[in-house]
């Protein structure tokens, strides 16, 4: 089926299948299912960005990095935060060096004006000379400029795209849809060879339906148990296959409990290896409520864990009181608003799978359905955006005034 795939923009796609996928992906010590390699293949052969949602720690920014690696393409990356604006995503103009040319050549700028017969000629005088100053020269591309400017093809990192505001995602869509950048006082790029574009959400607030449309999307979940296991062993932990077969069991368990952050992959190496430093032999309730805090981060998820960690080591444990186990209900997963939840929308932890099952017996579909197959269907209806595609004049307007 992959091999019917046709190269739209690459004429030299990297991978000739699925397959190819997975060993490149492997050689550079990232370990991919079938179903997330299948979309890295498509990403590599369709004209679309790759919105990856999903937990914290389930590998996305690691897919990027990896996926530059293994392509061998270099890695921009574009780290989104709350207040960001368009001039970090985009360009800024570069005023320290506008300022040090103007300092430079104040003899020749005082030439330009010399014989202006009032402030209003002198000022027109130097509007005439602007462009020089609001030329490639004085540019500071930042990444999405850099990626359409580069000459080599690029892997385009877009990380946690729901921190930014609104207004940022618009741009972003804006710029991805086309592929090209207009900066007036410059011209239009555009770029010569698509980028890999990868976008990541850990789900702290809804991205737009528009955008979700343009992308292909997957859902990145905790992984299956073996191959969380497979991720464990190949990070060479020190801890023996069969300990680590336990552990990840255990780890598998607590994200069961109503945490509110649930342990990610990388909580489970630090716990391997914090158990193997230890030289534990065996896996019992007590090493493991000793080093707990190695994965659980909070004060009272310690406590759910502490409680939950006798049974989880050895199911066969009587617990008292607490009913363990079975499906509460919680079947879904973000943003339903405990009170201590919001203060750092760090709030991916609790999303739980509906399936209770035990390690190992899951099959593919148990980790979110492969949203990229389905296309928008399922999106929210579009949020109203106060956005106009002219927004990016705005900074160009200022950085014109601090310039002058
Ligand atoms: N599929 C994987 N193969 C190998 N290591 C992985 C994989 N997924 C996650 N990891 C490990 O987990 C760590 C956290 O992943 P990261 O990409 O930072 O998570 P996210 O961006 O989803 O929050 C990585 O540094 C890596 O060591
Ligand atoms: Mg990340």
């Amino acid at each position: 089926m992959t091999e019917s795939v046709p190269a739209l923009e690459d004429p030299d796609p990297p991978f000739a299948s699925v397959d190819e996928v997975v060993d490149a992906l492997r050689e550079q010590g990232y370990i991919a299912d079938t179903r997330l390699a299948t979309t890295v293949f498509l990403l590599t052969r369709l004209d679309k960005p790759l919105l990856l949602e999903g937990p914290a720690g389930v590998g996305k920014t690691e897919l990027a990095k990896m996926l530059a690696l293994a392509t061998g393409r270099r890695l921009l990356r574009l780290q989104c935060y709350e207040g960001q604006d368009e001039t970090k995503a985009l360009y800024e103009w570069d005023y320290g060096k506008q300022l040090m040319y103007t300092q430079i050549l104040r003899e020749k700028i005082g030439q330009v004006v010399a014989d202006a017969p009032d402030l209003a000629g002198a000022v027109e005088r130097i509007g005439a000379e602007e462009s020089v100053f609001f030329s490639e020269r004085f540019l500071a591309p930042r990444p999405l400029l850099e990626a359409i400017r580069s000459p080599q093809p690029v892997v385009l990192l877009i990380d946690e795209v729901d921190r930014a505001d609104e207004a940022l995602e618009a741009v972003l869509l804006e710029t991805l849809g086309e592929f090209q950048i207009s900066i007036p006082e410059v011209g239009t790029f555009t770029a010569d060879q698509r980028p890999y574009v990868l976008l990541t959400s850990n789900n702290t607030r809804d991205l737009a339906a528009a955008l979700k449309r343009r992308c292909l999307h997957l859902f990145l979940d905790y992984p299956e148990a073996a191959r969380e296991l497979e991720i464990v062993r190949s990070k060479k932990t020190g801890l023996s296959d069969s300990l680590a077969e336990e552990l990840v069991n255990v780890v598998r368990g607590l994200r069961e409990l109503e945490l509110r952050k649930a342990p990610s992959i990388s909580e489970t190496i630090d716990w391997a290896r914090t158990l193997a430093v230890l030289g534990v032999e065996e896996l019992n309730a007590q090493i493991l409520s000793d080093t707990v805090s190695v994965v659980v981060k909070y004060d009272k998820d310690v406590k759910k864990a502490l409680d939950a960690l006798p049974r989880l080591v050895d199911p066969n444990a009587v617990v008292e009181e607490h009913s363990h186990g079975h499906g509460h209900g919680h079947g879904h997963g973000h943003g339903h608003g405990h009170s201590d939840e919001s203060d750092d929308g760090d709030v991916d932890g609790r999303s739980k799978r509906a399936d209770k099952d035990t390690a190992g017996r899951h099959g593919e579909g148990a980790y979110g359905t492969p949203d990229y197959a389905k296309g928008s269907e399922k999106d929210a209806p579009a949020k109203v955006r106060n956005v106009t595609s002219g927004q990016g004049s705005r900074s160009f307007g200022l950085g014109r005034k601090r310039a002058l």
